[in-house]
């Protein structure tokens, strides 16, 4: 098969190493790519949301899939486009997307088909969320309605944050994507992350992971986009993951399909473990990142398969896919700086060496310059991924390999997974 995979951070990579993998794939092209993916098939300097361009590519290459990786080709319609020129694509029309891409959306559509979440209020304007914040209680819940990079959320501790995260918003701090806020009820709970696969009708579990959001140990430091991930993680019990199955995944590709949307590709719930059952925090109409990575070394069975079911309407075809019966973790190695203001272009040797079987690295911000370096090209950087018996070993692996990159404008995380070697009370 042809494969056109679209995307260019550590997920895309961790995609990439897979599919480059199947006996099935002839041709891989990546759009645009990383320095780290260069080596798994061909780069075509195209960005995610150039979308006649990507049409156009998947044409030139006689594309039999393509694949999305991230969530900003999915709201510029590459999907769409991609049906309108008859082309199998993995990743969901940009109405389903709506998921991801206003929350204000997914909030009405969960009261619409009775999945739980947070009681939510949504407003436009400055008076009206305020007058709304009487209705809850602190912490305070503010979020942008739209794609945000991560960065549109507050867990506000007072009224005076919660007050100035509604003026940021609404004051265009992101751009349209502000333009409408949610405030919504704190959930109380452990978060986590599932993974369903769908075809627009079956519904497939596709794997779960916990993420540490907060940049420093001991989940303290501003939120990021994700500094490491593990799966699988404790609090993903046989019967929490049969809840959010039954009560978010299902409902949601069941009510999405119902509203003339079919839904394929992978969605990300991601929801909080609370006192009376799974609570959706938000879905995401993509695989998160890095929680990819880590599914991506447990996965046993060829990826492909299941990337061309999605797309082509055939899932229920497929068995269940095989996992490693290990445990895998994600270090990720952020520029100094980040989130607020990575300092890019340090060079960073020694990324690129053999680590052995169990350790992958995959790049998700880097460039090589004219003589052949590795350079660091954004906050996230590097994803250091390895898996193990068990989490210790897996860990060990990831910070061993670590201590053999030569990087010293960087920073990470060092307690990756401590919820799960912690003993709980
Ligand atoms: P999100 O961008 O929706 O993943 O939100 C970022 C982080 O804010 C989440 O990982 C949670 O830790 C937190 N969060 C979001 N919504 C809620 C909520 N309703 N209650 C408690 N925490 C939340
Ligand atoms: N790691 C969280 C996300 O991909 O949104």
């Amino acid at each position: 098969m042809n494969i056109l995979l679209v995307g260019s951070g550590g997920r895309e990579h961790a995609l990439a190493w897979k599919i480059a993998a199947s006996p099935l794939t002839r041709r891989l092209v990546m759009a645009p790519g990383n320095p780290g993916m260069a080596a798994l098939g061909e780069l075509v300097p195209v960005k995610p949301t150039e979308v006649a361009q990507l049409v156009a590519l998947a044409r030139e290459i006689a594309a039999d899939l393509v694949v999305i990786g991230p969530e900003a080709s999915v709201e510029a319609g590459l999907a769409d486009a991609l049906a309108v020129a008859a082309i199998p694509c993995f990743g969901p029309i940009a109405a389903a997307g709506q998921l991801e891409s206003s929350k204000a959306f997914t909030k009405a559509f969960c009261d619409r088909h009775g999945l739980p979440t947070a009681a939510w209020v949504a407003c436009e304007d400055a008076a009206s969320a305020r007058t709304a914040l009487d209705r809850f209680s602190p912490p305070y819940v503010v979020k942008a309605d739209g794609l945000a990079a991560g960065k549109g959320v507050t867990v506000a501790p007072d009224r005076a944050t919660a007050e100035a995260a509604i003026d940021d918003a609404l004051g265009g701090r992101f751009g349209a994507a502000g333009a409408r806020v949610v405030i919504e009820e704190f959930l109380e709970g452990e978060i986590g992350s599932l993974f369903v696969l769908s075809d627009g009708q079956t519904v497939r579990f596709f794997g779960a992971a916990q993420d540490h959001k907060r940049a420093f140990d001991g989940e303290r430091g501003p939120n990021t986009g994700g500094m490491g991930t593990y799966s699988p993680a404790p609090v993903f019990t046989a019967t929490l993951v049969d809840q959010v199955m039954t009560r978010l995944a299902i409902p949601a590709v069941k009510g999405i399909a119902a509203e003339g949307a079919p839904y394929r590709g992978a969605l990300f719930v991601e929801l909080m473990a609370t006192a009376d059952g799974p609570r959706l925090v938000e879905f995401n109409a993509r695989f998160g990142d890095p929680e990819c990575q880590v599914l991506m070394l447990l996965l046993k069975s060829d990826l492909v398969p299941y990337l061309l079911a999605c797309a082509n309407g055939t899932l229920a075809d497929l068995p269940a896919p095989e996992w490693r019966d290990e445990v895998a973790v994600c270090v990720v190695m952020a520029a100094e700086g980040y989130p607020d203001a990575p300092r890019t272009g340090s060079a960073i040797l020694g990324a690129e060496q053999d680590f052995g079987p169990d350790v992958a690295v995959f790049h998700a911000g880097t460039t090589r310059d004219a003589e052949g370096f590795l350079r660091a090209a954004g906050g996230r950087v590097l994803n250091v991924c390895a898996r193990g018996p068990d989490l210790q070993t897996a860990r060990d692996r990831a910070y061993a390999a670590i201590a053999r990159i030569d990087w010293p404008e960087s920073f990470h995380r060092t307690d990756i997974g401590w919820r799960a070697l912690t003993p709980r009370s």
